[in-house]
């Protein structure tokens, strides 16, 4: 009888195993493939070159038996780490530009673009990972695990081992494949333990890991070191025992990594010190480090996250006090700026500083790491933000200004130019904490080496990498064309329309920042204690009351448009005229105002919210449906986080709509769906946890 019992059991998991394949991630858009053999020819020999040789004969699905030559050869062509590419070599001018052609060929063997010669160039010179990671492994705003750089360890027996080594292999990999060439591997609100010997010991071992896969190493900085380190009496950027220090320091750098990259500073913002303290400005500060770093060929990058709470407006904090210093910064130095006026909300227009920075060096900084959209627990591909962003016209020279020309050095000179994203990568065996969550690390790095590609281009080669039609529980039964037609479409459309469903079931019409405080993972707009800053609160942000609700920032309000160019600010200005997107960004607006669809400002909401609910529910039915082309473990994974979404979603549309509900003294309109929380109980609970309070 057990014998019995025992053989059926057996059959069973074996019949499962065949029929249900499991993966759980790890190999990122990089999955192995069966290779054909294929000739490489290269006359030089290097470890970066020895890599572009392996992952030829690893992933090469050309024809089998095929010569591919790899020439290091200048070419008026080819610019900084770009290259020409055929489908039989790859021309570049660096050894990185050699391993960026061949991921790019692997990556159109993959998806069957190879049809013309391609010659591709950097768009930005340096593509830039911000790790948010402290030096104990927790990392802020991190949702993917602990770091994958820094553990909770005795400073002075900080270990490397070799699956740490093995690890920031195949992440330096990864970025490589989608040309990210640079990493900040520690939090911006920075430790100064940082630049002590023992911890730029291990920074030294790191660097020589990412270095093989052309990744440079930069270090967020404390601009308060010189004090706390150095036992100074201050840090004041133009005191000589100061600079001393700053000098000694780098020179120590360098001498452990001599192609260290330079200092991203967090400086005056939200409590980090900096130059103000001492009466100084941003550009003393940031030229003191500048004139140090510049021999060893070093950068800074010197954030504009600045605001305090006396403004009335929040959102014009930055360009205020950055449009002064504009000439001051040295070439060396390149402001970091934050896609838009606030802090990385599902919506908002672009930061105004784009562009009107005219003799200094700007570059973006998008935060992939899904802080206000919904952390790992959200599908959100936010490619099409950060296209957004790219593609918005500043009008500052002209019309076709947009923030990728702005940037990239097509408009202005720049000696350097550069692109930040805040990297969503963790210990978790999956890197991203989500399945999707990778999409966007994949899209940072394409679209910081071409800011001119699509979302949905994007989209389309991350799902052709990321699954194939081999993935199927049955595979045999699926060929190319039901694949393509039954998965990629289906799936990619579910990509391109989630960010914008993320804007409409949390933020709709340009309302911002009604996030649950701390975690910033669900609704709070009713949430503001007495003892705390004002422009902390959600009611700062959406002003809303009997007479209606948004910010003015208009010419009678904050005048905040004023900082945008023409004809941008005529457009933002008149509520009939802005686009609908931001009309709650710039105006405050009775909740009786027509909208564009005839409807009133409040039932527009209430259709919003009803709209961003129903979207995640169609991507659940999405997702069920392609259940027969993905394996078990990946399919399970994001079938449970969509249940997640959509339960919170649902509690995005409930808070908010009963809150506001409580000013616009108006019924949700009788063909939506009635709420199913009580306002009380969501008041009352946390909507991370779902705790009570
Ligand atoms: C946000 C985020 C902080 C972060 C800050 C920054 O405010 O909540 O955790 O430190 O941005 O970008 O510096």
């Amino acid at each position: 009888m057990w014998l019995i019992k025992g053989c059926i059991i057996f059959f069973a998991l074996h019949a499962f195993a065949i029929s249900v394949k499991a993966e759980n991630g790890h190999d990122l858009w990089l999955r192995k493939q069966t290779a054909h053999m294929v000739n490489v020819v290269c006359k030089k020999q290097s470890p970066m070159l020895n890599i572009a040789r392996q992952e030829l004969r690893r992933g090469w699905l050309g024809r089998a038996g095929a010569s591919f030559t790899l020439t290091i050869k200048p070419d008026k062509s080819i610019k900084g780490d770009g290259y020409k590419l055929d489908s039989s070599g790859v021309q570049a001018g660096t050894e990185a530009g050699i391993l960026y052609g061949v991921y790019d060929l692997l990556r159109r063997q993959q998806t069957g673009d190879l049809t013309q010669p391609v010659i591709s160039n950097p768009s930005y010179e340096r593509r830039i990972l911000n790790h948010w990671d402290n030096l104990n492994g927790t990392i802020e705003r991190g949702y993917a695990g602990r770091s994958i750089f820094w553990r909770n360890e005795n400073d002075s027996l900080l270990t490397v081992t070799e699956n740490d080594k093995d690890l920031w292999l195949e992440y330096a990999r990864a970025n490589a494949s989608v040309g990210i060439n640079g990493s900040v591997i520690n939090n911006v609100n920075a430790s100064a333990k940082i630049l002590t010997a023992e911890y730029l010991k291990k920074v030294k071992a790191i660097a020589n890991v990412l270095r093989q896969y052309g990744i440079k190493t930069y270090l967020s900085v404390n601009f308060s070191s010189p004090a706390l380190l150095g036992k100074l009496k201050n840090s004041d950027p133009l005191a000589p025992e100061v600079i001393q220090w700053w000098k000694d320091k780098v020179k120590e750098v360098y001498q452990l990594i001599p192609d260290f990259g330079g200092f991203l500073v967090k400086a005056n913002s939200e409590g980090q010190p900096g130059p103000q303290d001492f009466g100084r400005t941003h550009a003393d500060g940031a030229n003191m480090m500048a004139d140090i770093l510049k021999p060893y060929g070093g950068i800074v990058m010197w954030r504009a996250f600045v605001y305090s709470s006396n403004d009335k407006d929040r959102a014009k904090q930055a360009y205020t006090e950055f449009t002064t210093l504009d000439g001051q910064f040295r070439d060396n130095v390149i402001i970091q700026v934050k896609n838009g006026p606030i802090d990385f909300q599902p919506r908002e227009p672009f930061s105004p500083l784009f562009g009107a920075m005219k003799k200094t060096s700007v570059m973006p900084e998008f935060q992939i790491t899904q802080e206000y959209l919904g952390e790992s627990i959200h599908l959100v591909f936010l490619s099409t933000m950060w296209e957004e962003c790219l593609k918005s016209d500043t009008y500052q020279q002209g019309a076709g200004s947009t923030i990728g020309r702005c940037t990239d050095g097509s408009i202005y000179p720049q000696k350097y130019t550069a692109i930040a994203g805040v990297a969503n990568i963790g210990l978790d065996s999956n890197w991203c904490g989500h399945l999707f969550a990778q999409a966007n690390w994949y899209a940072f790095g394409r679209l910081a080496w071409n800011n001119q590609l699509s979302s949905e281009a994007i989209a389309e080669e991350w799902i052709k990498l990321s699954f194939s039609a081999g993935d199927a529980v049955q595979p045999t039964t699926i060929d190319n064309n039901d694949w393509q037609d039954r998965f990629l479409v289906p799936v990619k459309q579910m990509m391109l329309q989630s960010r914008e469903a993320a804007v409409r079931y949390m933020m709709p019409l340009g309302l911002h920042h009604i996030f649950y405080p701390n975690h910033h993972y669900g609704p709070a707009p009713w949430w503001a204690p007495k003892d705390v800053r004002a422009d902390w609160t959600p009611p700062y942000y959406h002003q809303a009351d009997t007479n209606g609700i948004g910010f003015d920032r208009t010419a009678t309000g904050s005048n905040a448009i004023a900082q945008y160019h023409e004809p941008l600010a005529s457009q933002f200005e008149k509520p009939s005229t802005c686009p609908e997107i931001y009309l709650l960004w710039f105006h405050h607006l009775p909740w009786t105002y027509n909208v564009k669809s005839g409807r009133t400002l409040w039932d527009e909401l209430c259709y919003d919210y009803e709209k961003g609910v129903d979207e995640v529910r169609g991507f659940q039915k999405t997702w069920d449906m392609v259940q027969p082309y993905v394996d078990a473990q990946r399919f399970s994974e994001v079938q449970s986080k969509l249940r997640r979404q959509c339960r919170d979603a649902q509690i995005w549309k409930d808070a908010c709509l009963l809150y506001f509900q409580q000013f616009s003294q108006m019924p949700i309109p009788f063909d939506i769906e009635r709420p199913v929380n009580d306002l009380d109980y969501l008041m009352k609970m946390n909507p991370l946890t779902y705790k009570a309070l």
